[in-house]
């Protein structure tokens, strides 16, 4: 932050930026360019905070010193752009700040001269005023102006030096894919694009470059790479955007593991470069088996344990209607243990279960143990062996609070796992200091569509089987696992990959399942199966979600806040105004209307 500014093309303006003075530079004559942050008046001197994105200085405007300067300092405001040049002065005894780079010093003014006006800005340009978001993100331009933004962006760029350097220095080209193309199958909705030319038909824009990167093996590029924009149009939360950024990556000759550690070393590296942190490698790994039995979910936050335990075991025989009509049905019984939580009040958990229902489970059961025996609604229904296992596979020690959910096995892992998390953070069990990574693999290869009536890919449909599992690919599809891997931070998924099919039967055989016919693959993706059969080499890639990762790796709570000019939830943008009606003419010229 404290550098001097180098080019001496910008003398005319500045000789310094505005967070550069030090101590040592007491006695040099200096010129600055910056906004007025903040503006005092003391007994007729005037104070102002110069600011620019390296920082603030001081600048004083002194009647004794530099009456003309002085005058023009009564006539300004916050966010005017001043360019000021004076000498570098000690401050005095008592009004040293040691919370700013430059708080050991000031800039006595004898000259300044005002470069633009402002308008009252809507809201202040400081840090610490709560602003609404709406907003902020209407006047987007000078939200960006404010300190945590700066840092954000800044950080950003800093991130993707650090990516690019690495890959380059691992032999990775960065080759760019492009944006008016074909629908790609990852899972969301296109954005379209009608096309003028060819009345009647649309581009995509691309979900991600997956299809693309796998040409760019098949023509021998090896180890490819690109910072790109991806587009979905799909349900928005605080970690999803219409338009966000991958660092997507694909690579030749590779196994799972080639590619897990090589990732890995870049995360160490923007790490170290970003936090200093040196990052304990390599990361931990979970079967996505493991990971839905302990946690619920396929992207485990594995900062603190309070596992699910399964109890179906438990109460395989279970006269209690819930619980018995559930396993009838092939359902599943889990709970989990929250130690300490028997002083939650009925109010409490009944807000427990507002969490889970939210996920559809359509109760929650509970025990308390207390220290002179176990105070629940259900207990009563439960045999005493039944009693006495339950309390010795959840581990239940007097202080406790057991919470259960039965239902089918999606719903009750979801519910107790985002239970699982809800409660992590109230009972505050989370270090959010720490950054916990997990790699999930071994993800099953498809889902069962029950409304589709057919097999969806987990991942997406050029994921390879594992060798081993090849061989049930036509009786028991649903066993098949994948060569998939995702790579989590703290309960949030940052990235996600596979090891690619480059033989056409399989890849075919795999169509069949996801009842892609011939004609629907060729039409879909005939350009790649064409590819493919001309000398494929073994490949995989990963790409990850840059904004996500920004987001955490700053602490913030939305990938809003680590983007320049990111869309609302309802994927609008409240400062161009996108998206917007257009002209009758221009639709008549995309033939979207008739003339
Ligand atoms: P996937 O769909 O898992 O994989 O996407 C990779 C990563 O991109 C991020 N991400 C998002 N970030 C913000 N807003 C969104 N709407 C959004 N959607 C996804 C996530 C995710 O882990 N082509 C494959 C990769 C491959 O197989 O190589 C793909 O796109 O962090
Ligand atoms: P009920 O017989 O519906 O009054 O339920 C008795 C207890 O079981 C209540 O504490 C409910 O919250 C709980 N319960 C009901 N359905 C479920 C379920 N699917 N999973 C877990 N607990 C449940």
């Amino acid at each position: 932050m404290g550098k001097k500014y180098s080019s001496s093309l910008a003398a005319a303006y500045r000789s310094h930026v505005c967070g550069a003075l030090r101590s040592a530079d007491i006695g040099c004559r200096v010129k600055l360019s910056g906004w007025v942050q903040n503006w005092r008046d003391h007994g007729g001197v005037v104070f102002i905070d110069l600011r620019d994105r390296y920082g603030l200085t001081q600048v004083v405007f002194n009647p004794e010193n530099a009456p003309e300067a002085h005058a023009t300092a009564h006539t300004l405001r916050g966010e005017f752009v001043l360019q000021v040049e004076g000498e570098v002065i000690n401050r005095p005894e008592g009004t040293v700040n040691p919370n700013m780079a430059t708080g050991e010093i000031e800039v006595l003014v004898d000259q300044v001269k005002l470069l633009n006006r402002a308008q009252t800005t809507p809201f202040m340009i400081d840090e610490t005023s709560e602003i609404g978001e709406n907003i902020r993100l209407q006047y987007r331009y000078l939200d960006l102006r404010r300190q945590p933004m700066q840092e954000a962006l800044i950080a950003r760029h800093k991130v993707t030096k650090v990516v690019r350097d690495y890959l380059d220095g691992k032999d990775f080209l960065e080759i760019e894919t492009p944006m008016l193309t074909k629908s790609t199958p990852e899972g969301a909705r296109d954005y379209l694009v009608p096309s003028r030319t060819n009345p009647g038909s649309f581009f995509a824009l691309p979900q991600s470059p997956q299809l693309f990167k796998q040409l760019l093996m098949v023509s021998g590029f090896d180890r490819y790479f690109q910072i790109v924009k991806c587009f979905r149009d799909e349900d928005l939360r605080a970690d999803r955007q219409p338009e966000f950024t991958q660092i997507d990556m694909e690579f030749s000759f590779v196994e799972r593991d080639d590619i897990i550690s090589l990732v890995e070393g870049m995360i160490a590296a923007i790490f170290k470069e970003l936090k200093g942190l040196d990052t304990e490698l390599p990361f931990s790994r979970l079967s996505y088996a493991e990971a839905l039995e302990k946690y619920g979910l396929d992207a485990p936050d594995i900062r603190f344990s309070m596992h699910l335990v399964d109890l179906c075991g438990v109460f395989a025989g279970t006269e209690f209607k819930v619980f018995r009509s559930v396993l009838d049905k092939k359902g599943i019984i889990k709970g989990l243990n929250l130690k300490g939580g028997a002083r939650l009040s009925r109010k409490e958990i009944d807000d427990l279960l507002e969490v889970v229902k939210v996920y559809g489970a359509k109760g929650l059961a509970w025990i308390k143990v207390n220290e002179d025996g176990w105070q629940s609604p259900i207990v009563k229904f439960f045999t005493e062996p039944e009693i006495e296992t339950l309390g010795k596979e959840m581990a239940a020690e007097a202080g406790d609070l057991l919470l259960f959910v039965a239902d089918k096995a999606e719903i009750t892992n979801e519910a107790l796992g985002r239970l699982r998390l809800h409660l992590g953070e109230k009972m505050g069990l989370i270090d959010d200091k720490q950054m916990a990574f997990c790699w999930v693999v071994d993800f099953p290869m498809f889902a069962w569509d029950e409304q589709e009536k057919r097999h969806v890919a987990i991942h997406h449909p050029f994921t390879a089987p594992l060798d081993e599992d090849l061989d049930k690919l036509n009786d028991k599809p649903l066993t098949v696992k994948a060569k998939a891997y995702d790579l989590v931070l703290n309960g949030i998924e940052i990235g996600g990959g596979s090891i690619r099919i480059h033989d056409a039967d399989i890849q075919a055989k795999v169509f069949q399942l996801l009842k892609i016919d011939d004609e629907e693959a060729r039409e879909k993706f005939g350009f790649l199966l064409d590819a493919l059969s001309f000398g494929a080499p073994p490949h995989g890639g990963i790409a990850f979600g840059l904004d996500r990762l920004m987001m955490l790796l700053l602490g913030r709570q939305s990938i809003r806040e680590v983007i320049a000019f990111p869309k609302t939830q309802k994927a609008t943008c409240l400062l161009s105004g996108a998206p917007n009606t257009v002209s009758p003419r221009q639709l008549r010229d995309l033939a979207i209307k008739k003339a």
